[in-house]
């Protein structure tokens, strides 16, 4: 939620800075702004409200230059979508200049006593009154590094944040408590900051990402990280930078989206890679080797995640209960941290999230941290806080992904989990003919991935406004993600049912104008779909099902068809889930959304 780049040293600021936000779009792209240091030291400030794009128009016309300078591309949180709210903000006589991701949760009570002093604020965010704290506490401490950390010691809430200042030129200062800020370092003794280290592919050779209550100082000559809990020089040692530009491209891919749909394959079988031994009931989880003492003893796990990595820990639900024999509950992050559980020291907690940095689940983390329970992560982002503050974890290896409706990410958390549940397995009866479906799939979804049945039914439901998605068992959380996705990116409204449940209610609401998706696959509950179908039928309703025989009786009854390759139920999710995955990004060309910037929304969700 809202990106941060900031640099000392480049030779261009101003195009870093356009070339870094542009990256960084993801994480939000209402407004956009940069402030640069010129050559007789004034700071020149250029903001507009919408894409990275018209910050890029309004700069380059006015021919900015210098080598120290900040940006930011905001997703709103307090105050409209106006120019005056874009960031960077300044304190009232322009001397400091701040970018913000975050929230400051006791803003209105600094404000207030800012005001009372006499400071004139001119936006209504949050974010401002840090610039106007910072004047406030020069004026005592005569420097700006004591006047930062006196006034981070008054933020209550999360924040990241990068300062200019025309106090001393020639010197960026970053912080952060909670959302990520990445330090950049390149070999020409340039320095960067960014929320993610995607905005310093090009620039940066070496990173080292900021924690929590660390404060950095950078000039010309170096930099200094300092850790304000224990007001120590910090020296942690630099992690070479992994992403090339190329990572961050489109290629050939019209979308971010579709691209990453593409690269399911590879993610499914880079999740696995070295994990999973055909032959024998043998996982390999290396994340997990430090914890597995502690493992035996666990006799109930607790899955805590949001959106899309919630559906993913639903799809878990069924696979540990079912191939584990071991009780699993799944909650939604925003509600287990309010929520009083009664949790034991044999219950573990696996938190699920692709960015590693979603407030709600950091949050529900927190909640839990001195309770002696065994904490897991699947996470995407390597190094991310979530992977961080757990005991033990397994990454997914879905790479970069970019577009803000999760696709390949999902498939991979679906992967680890089924992973798990076989590693906690005893004795899976179907071991052997899972693991070897398992490593077959990525070929077999390369394959269905070239088939355009999916993009022509598409093109004859995208004016519907409603949708309904059903499914059972495995393919319950399928339909629900099925559903949010269309939801997210086509802007169609659709709700999401366990097939079972439509005649307790919901059957109110079919009639011919709204359709459904009925995930009909083989297995315990086939019948039980072709019943749901019938019951919809009868009310005029269209239906399309998603079915794995060619031959399906089912095909006789329904409107319109996907077949997709047949796996033994626990894998179904992952060959389901991207038939859904399809039909949401095709009805939103259809529909010619903004297909990887969905409005109102943001890529990885740090505020709660
Ligand atoms: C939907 C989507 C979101 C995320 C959710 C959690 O397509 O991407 O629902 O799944 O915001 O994000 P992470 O997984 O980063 O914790």
């Amino acid at each position: 939620m809202c990106g941060i780049v900031a640099t000392v040293g480049h030779k261009n600021a101003p195009e870093f800075i356009l070339e870094g936000l542009e990256s960084l779009e993801y994480r939000g792209y209402d407004s956009a702004g940069l402030a640069i240091l010129n050559s007789d030291s004034e700071i020149e400030v250029v903001k507009v409200v919408g894409h990275v794009a018209n910050l890029k128009d309004k700069t380059n016309n006015q021919n900015l230059t210098g080598r120290i300078g900040l940006g930011h591309t905001r997703w709103a949180t307090h105050g409209q979508v106006l120019t005056k709210n874009a960031h960077p903000h300044q304190d009232q006589n322009g001397d400091f200049f701040i970018v913000h991701n975050g929230i400051i949760e006791n803003f209105q009570s600094l404000k207030d006593f800012l005001m009372n002093k006499g400071h004139r604020f001119s936006s209504d965010t949050d974010s401002e009154v840090i610039a106007h704290l910072l004047a406030y506490n020069y004026k005592k401490l005569k420097s700006v590094k004591s006047a930062l950390i006196a006034s981070l010691q008054s933020l209550r809430g999360a924040y990241a944040l990068a300062v200019i200042s025309k106090r001393e030129p020639n010197k960026l200062w970053g912080a952060k408590l909670s959302g990520p800020l990445i330090l950049g370092l390149a070999k020409d003794n340039s320095y960067y900051l960014a929320s993610d280290s995607l905005a310093l592919a090009s620039v940066a050779q070496k990173i080292i990402p900021l924690e929590d209550f660390e404060l950095v100082e950078i000039t010309p000559k170096g930099q200094t990280i300092i850790n304000l809990k224990t007001d120590q020089i910090v020296s942690r040692p630099t992690e070479l930078m992994k992403l090339t530009k190329e990572d961050s491209q489109l290629g050939d891919f019209e979308d971010y989206m579709i691209k990453e749909i593409h690269h399911i394959p590879q993610a499914i079988g880079d999740a696995i890679r070295g994990r999973l031994n055909i032959d024998q009931n043998f996982i390999t989880l290396g994340g997990l080797n430090s914890v597995v003492d502690q493992l035996q003893y666990i006799d109930r796990i607790i899955i805590v995640a949001c959106g899309t990595s919630y559906f993913a820990g639903m799809v878990g639900e069924y696979l540990i209960e079912d191939i584990a024999n071991m009780p699993v509950e799944v909650h939604l992050a925003s509600e287990f941290r309010y929520r009083k559980q009664p949790l034991s020291r044999s219950s573990m907690v696996i938190f699920i999230s692709q960015s590693g940095e979603t407030a709600d689940s950091i949050g529900a983390l927190e909640v839990i941290a001195g309770s002696g329970m065994l904490k897991l992560g699947i996470v995407n982002v390597v190094g991310s806080t979530i992977s961080r503050l757990t005991d033990a974890g397994i990454y997914c290896r879905a790479g970069l992904e970019k577009s803000v409706a999760s696709t390949k990410a999902f498939m991979s958390q679906v992967t680890i989990l089924t992973l798990i549940a076989l590693y906690l397995s005893d004795n899976y009866k179907d071991y052997r003919l899972l693991s070897q479906q398992l490593v077959n799939l990525p070929s077999q979804l390369s394959q269905f991935l070239n088939q355009h049945q999916i993009k022509k039914i598409a093109n004859k439901y995208y004016q519907a406004s409603n949708f309904m998605f059903l499914g059972r068992n495995y393919n319950y959380p399928v339909a629900l993600e099925g559903a949010l996705k269309l939801k997210e990116i086509s802007y169609i409204h659709a709700e999401a049912l366990a097939s079972g449940e439509l005649k307790h209610g919901s059957l109110a609401l079919i009639d011919k104008k709204m359709p459904s998706l009925v995930i009909a696959l083989s297995g315990k509950t086939l019948d039980k779909n072709v019943s749901s179908i019938a019951e919809i039928k009868a009310r005029k309703g269209k239906v399309i099902a998603i079915v794995d025989d060619a031959k399906s009786p089912i095909i006789d009854q329904v409107d319109d068809v996907i077949v997709i390759p047949k796996v033994i139920e626990p894998l179904q999710p992952l060959v389901s889930a991207i038939a859904c995955h399809l039909f949401a990004y095709y009805m939103a060309k259809a529909l010619d959304r903004p297909i990887d910037r969905p409005r109102n929304l943001a890529k990885s969700v740090t505020v709660e």
